[in-house]
């Protein structure tokens, strides 16, 4: 522009370095808060944002670009074709049907079963190296769909699974002891939902054991409070549902932690939707499940061996039938 003049004799300009590309789609609820999040966390260069509806995805993105003053400068693209993906290096999908209050997840998979054939095909084609993230209910199952549907490398596709649930796990048992979640290292594993599997054996607070501190100290602990904990976080997105109608900001957080993970190379552990065959006697079939694994750049490097009991194991291979029924049947 006129406004700005090179100096005399300076290089021409620098082709633009390669930048980190995000694409979301759906620009719900959920979408939404994934990508304000990813904003202020400064996680991308370009953000595209996909949806079927055409004003609310403009309204949307504009929405976002007049906070601009405050924020890292982020390129934004917003459009119904999935064209504006191209070249992404993560694709974040949340598009698709929600629980009705008191609905289960799993109800809704045929609806978005439907739609992830009209998604994933399109992202897998104009982004052929990038890293697939699914959030879509019934988070497992769907994961397992995006990954047939998109003839990816397994260790490059995921589902956000049960980070949430060890957010929501970690958050009960620092109130409950009164100190900061963040010091609380804890998992919630099998699927995300109803069945899902919270690993006692292996929780520690500021890397010290908690089971075992107690039992040492032959300190009593009270099973049915273990069991209560965990029963809330199972019941947390349904009263969540009932309040607010939906959830959003706790995944918001959770999608943009796991962002930071792949995109940053950070190897880090979390709790994620993976192909756990093979894995704590997971046996039969291709199911997808969480399981605590270990995240960078290239997607999924592996998955850890945490402690577990017999029982917890046990309770593990059941959700995975659960989830393993549901994949069956979609004739995949
Ligand atoms: P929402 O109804 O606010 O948004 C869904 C969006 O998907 C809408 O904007 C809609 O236009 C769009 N959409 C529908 N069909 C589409 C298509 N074919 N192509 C592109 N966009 C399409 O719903 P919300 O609250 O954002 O939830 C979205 C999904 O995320 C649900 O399946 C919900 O169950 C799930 N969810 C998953 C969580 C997890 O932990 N995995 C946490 C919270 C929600
Ligand atoms: C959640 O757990 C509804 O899966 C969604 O918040």
């Amino acid at each position: 522009s006129a406004f700005f003049k090179p100096i005399l004799n300076s290089d021409p300009p620098i082709p633009s370095n390669r930048c980190t590309k995000i694409s979301v789609v759906g620009v719900g609820n959920v979408g939404m808060a994934i990508a304000q999040t990813i904003l202020t966390q400064d996680l991308a260069d370009e953000i595209a944002l996909v949806d079927a509806k055409p004003d609310k995805l403009r309204g949307e993105m504009l929405d976002l670009q007049h906070a601009a003053a405050f924020l890292p400068r982020t390129r934004f693209t917003a459009s119904v074709d999935y064209d504006v993906t191209a070249g992404s290096d993560l694709c974040i999908v949340t598009a698709g049907a929600r629980q009705n209050p008191g609905e289960s997840r799993l109800n809704l998979l045929q609806r978005n079963v439907a739609l992830f054939r009209q998604i994933i095909p399109p992202l897998a084609k104009l982004s052929p190296d990038s890293i697939l993230l699914i959030v879509s209910n019934p988070v497992d199952v769907l994961t397992y769909v995006a990954w047939k549907l998109s003839g990816f490398p397994v260790n490059r596709v995921l589902g956000s699974g049960t980070n949430l649930d060890s957010s929501r796990f970690r958050f009960l048992i620092a109130d409950h002891l009164d100190v900061n979640a963040q010091d609380v290292q804890a998992f919630i594993v099998g699927e995300h939902g109803d069945s899902s599997v919270a690993l006692w054996s292996s929780i520690s607070v500021g890397g010290i054991p908690v089971l075992n501190f107690l039992e040492k100290q032959q300190i009593a602990y009270e099973k049915q409070t273990l069991e209560d904990i965990h029963q809330t976080v199972v019941g947390s997105a349904y009263e969540v549902i009932k309040l607010k109608g939906y959830t959003s900001w706790a995944i918001g957080y959770s999608v943009a932690n796991l962002a930071r993970t792949i995109l940053r190379d950070q190897r880090k552990i979390h709790p994620v939707t993976v192909l756990a065959r093979g894995f704590y006697g997971v046996e039969g079939g291709d199911v997808f499940l969480s399981l605590p694994a270990l995240l960078g750049r290239n997607g999924v490097v592996s998955v850890t061996s945490v402690n577990m009991t017999d029982e917890e194991a046990e309770k593990l291979q059941k959700s995975a039938k659960t989830i393993s029924e549901m994949q069956s049947q979609l004739g995949l």
